[in-house]
């Protein structure tokens, strides 16, 4: 067996002489059987994403976490402001840093963007103005650097820049020791902008809607990842994906199901149901907690944030 397989690939690798540096599938593929040594597992069939995980914070620098899917409408800057709002109630010190140039956390967390000043995008321009770039949100402790519709330029007046990643890196290292929690909602392209925002980061939170095709963008994130972990920032890694706008249908719930089987422990639970509250709460200026706690949508995002919070602060939150 182990002759017949050895002639069947010196051919191959005869035939392929000239053409040494084109990968053959095939001769991938036939490398595992010519270990003798392999003995039958129960294996499970081979994950479809090689994940890897995140590290713990660093001790007395706030965990910096983005929240990302390269699919638009998954919930990513509805999870920000909830998350970040719950966390802050619960006493941590908390800033969100909108990197999406639709700027919807601003909305969402009661300030009115045509009235501020700085920035995400001259943050990014300039990171050593980053502590005046903050605002105050309608929720105590919880802090907000505006994004808004200049952040599409950005990508282009820093083609020529050196270290054009870091810049968020830059930004932030000045505000960590002032928080507990930086939470940085992105748009669903991955631009200069998204790539800066990974490269600052400990941990990804990756929304996921229950729906046909949920991982499709997550295919392309997980690529993503690995990039930036090669060149920019190598202990990045995901901290959780969560389920959203879950509605009791079959198909919500098998996809839910494929979820946990491809990313295990790694999906954080219950899964957000799709809510009507959540969806108006935007046009109150208030996050989900203050408009109506008691629906689904307020009770979800209250558990799943609890989750978050014992990942995040095994230790507990100091300010408690
Ligand atoms: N669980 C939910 N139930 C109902 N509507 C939701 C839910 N989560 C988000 N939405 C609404 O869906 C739309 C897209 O959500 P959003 O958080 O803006 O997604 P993203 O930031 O990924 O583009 C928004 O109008 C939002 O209010
Ligand atoms: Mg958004």
């Amino acid at each position: 067996m182990g002759e017949e397989l050895n002639d069947s690939f010196s051919s191959r690798i005869d035939n392929s002489i000239d053409d040494h540096l084109i990968h053959d599938v095939s001769f991938v593929e036939i490398e595992h059987p010519l270990s003798s040594d392999i003995t039958d597992t129960d294996a499970k069939p081979r994950r479809l994403f090689d994940i890897p995980h995140s590290l713990p914070t660093k001790q007395g620098l706030a965990r910096i976490v983005t929240v990302t899917n390269q699919k638009g409408g998954v919930g990513k800057t509805t999870s920000v402001i909830n998350i970040a709002t719950h966390l802050a109630m619960r006493g941590a010190r908390v800033l969100v840093v909108d990197c999406d140039a639709q700027g919807n956390c601003a909305s969402g967390l009661g300030i009115d963007k045509s009235k501020t000043k700085i920035t995400t995008k001259d943050v990014i321009l300039t990171p050593s103005i980053s502590i005046q770039a903050r605002h105050a949100t309608a929720v105590e402790g919880l802090h907000l650097i505006v994004g808004d519709h200049n952040l599409v330029g950005v990508e282009e007046s820093l083609s020529a820049q050196l270290g054009r990643e870091r810049r968020l890196v830059e930004a932030l290292a000045t505000l960590r020791p002032h928080y507990d929690l930086i939470l940085i909602d992105t748009a669903p392209s991955m631009s200069i902008v998204s790539v800066n925002a990974l490269t600052a980061s400990d941990g990804i939170l990756i929304p996921v809607q229950t729906e046909y095709l949920a991982l499709e963008g997550v295919a392309l994130l997980m690529g993503t990842i690995q990039e930036v972990r090669r060149l920019l920032n190598n202990s990045l890694g995901v901290d959780a994906v969560i389920m959203t706008m879950h509605s009791p249908t079959l198909l919500n719930t098998q996809v839910a199901g494929h979820l946990r089987e491809t990313f295990g422990d790694l999906v954080l639970e219950p899964p957000i149901r799709r809510n009507i509250r959540l969806a108006e709460s935007p046009s109150q200026g208030v996050p989900i907690q203050f408009h109506a706690p008691q629906s689904h949508g307020g009770q979800d995002y209250s558990l799943l944030s609890s989750e978050l919070e014992a990942l995040w602060f095994p230790g507990g939150l100091n300010n408690e």
